[in-house]
């Protein structure tokens, strides 16, 4: 089964061809991005409506070099797939118009795929991980913590009621007047940083509940700013280490609630899986505190390679395939969802209010 995608939820503009072989596994034909990184930097993040323009250049090149390089045709295809949600609007209706498109002239059949569900089966088609595993999503625009029973079978357990991680990254950069996006240089003036000269709050600490909250360091981070001299490049590496350092204790603390919960659940599964998704996975200090804390629970740990981590197509045209195989499609008509749950049946969260565009 062959599966075209294209991804244009945020500010990457992706196509790719991925293979679902009949025994379940999967295989990437092509995997193509262009980023457009240099049309936001200057703006300090990402702004929609150069998104929304920056797609519709990109779209129409980046399908042709995905379908060049997996060495087959549109003809090949069993179904044109694009990411409907959740997302930049603007970035939705070009991936999704043009994926209808290409459907109705060719006669496949369509899906609007969940980026969510894209990020939570991409351990499926790198690992064959299975059913079920627990995700942690971290990303620019969402901190979540997810049961993944199946395909189409999601159950929310922890999400932030404010800022995502990746958020808190990179509002920490601009405080200390670091470039976009902040995240790798957080973590790379963090390195010669002493983690314990500023007190940061753990938010959340002692707390039952397994949601996540990192408004309060963001704050704390700017207090800090005032007592620093942003010239003196040890101040500035010494926030970002404490900064670092405070993430990775409350990451750590929330998320053993939520294995032990998973561990209770599934009291017989010979090995437990804990996922790890989003651009923040990047960050090599919370990979090693997240391979710890794994081990330490009887987790076996699995990071997909960074560029499936990060977004792409293949993760769409994996959770495509895997829909497809079930026997789903979408109809033409459906319309792209700016705001769309992975569990539909989630209570919305305390204080989780607007966490930005990007998933
Ligand atoms: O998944 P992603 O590429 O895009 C979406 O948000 O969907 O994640 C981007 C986020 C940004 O906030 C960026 O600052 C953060 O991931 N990030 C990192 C690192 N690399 C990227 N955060 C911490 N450490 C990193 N090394
Ligand atoms: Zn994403």
């Amino acid at each position: 089964m062959l599966v075209l995608a294209l991804e244009t939820s945020c500010d990457e503009t992706a196509a790719a061809v991925v293979e679902r072989l009949p025994d379940g596994t999967g295989r990437i034909l092509s995997n193509c991005i262009r980023s457009q990184f240099d049309d936001h930097a200057a703006f300090g993040g990402v702004v929609p409506e150069i998104a929304a323009r920056a797609h519709a250049e990109l779209i129409d090149p980046v399908v042709r070099q995905a379908l060049r390089q997996s060495g087959h045709d549109l003809s090949d295809m069993d179904a044109i797939a694009a990411t409907s949600g959740p997302g930049l609007i603007g970035g939705l209706i070009v991936g999704v118009m043009t994926a209808k498109a290409m459907a109705a002239a060719s006669g496949k059949r369509f899906l609007g795929v969940n980026h969510l569900e894209g990020h939570a089966l991409t351990a499926g088609l790198t690992d064959n991980v299975q059913f079920p595993y627990l995700l942690l999503l971290v990303s620019g625009g969402h901190t979540q913590v997810l049961l993944v029973r199946g395909v189409g079978n999601y159950e929310r357990w922890a999400t932030t009621i404010d800022d995502a991680l990746g958020e808190a990254f990179d509002k920490t950069a601009k405080l200390l007047g670091l470039p976009w996006p902040g995240g790798p240089e957080v973590e790379r003036r963090a390195m010669i940083g002493d983690p314990k000269r500023f007190d940061f709050p753990r938010p959340m600490r002692g707390e039952k509940r397994l949601d996540f909250s990192f408004s309060g360091l963001k704050t704390a981070v700017r207090m800090a700013t005032l007592s620093i001299d942003f010239e003196n490049e040890q101040d500035v590496a010494d926030i970002c280490a404490s900064f670092q350092q405070a993430v990775a204790e409350t990451l750590q603390e929330r998320l053993i609630l939520s294995l032990d919960r998973f561990k209770i659940r599934f009291p017989d599964l010979a090995e437990p899986v804990l996922v790890v998704a989003g651009g923040v996975a990047a960050n090599q200090m919370l990979r090693t505190m997240l391979t710890n804390l794994a081990a330490k629970g009887g987790f076996r740990f699995v990071a997909p390679p960074m560029v499936l981590c990060t977004d792409n197509a293949a993760m769409i045209a994996w959770a495509a395939a895997c829909r497809l195989a079930k026997g789903d499609t979408d109809p033409l008509d459906l319309t792209p969802r700016p705001r769309w749950p992975l569990d539909e049946k989630s209570a919305s969260t305390f204080g989780s209010g607007r966490k930005g565009p990007k998933a």
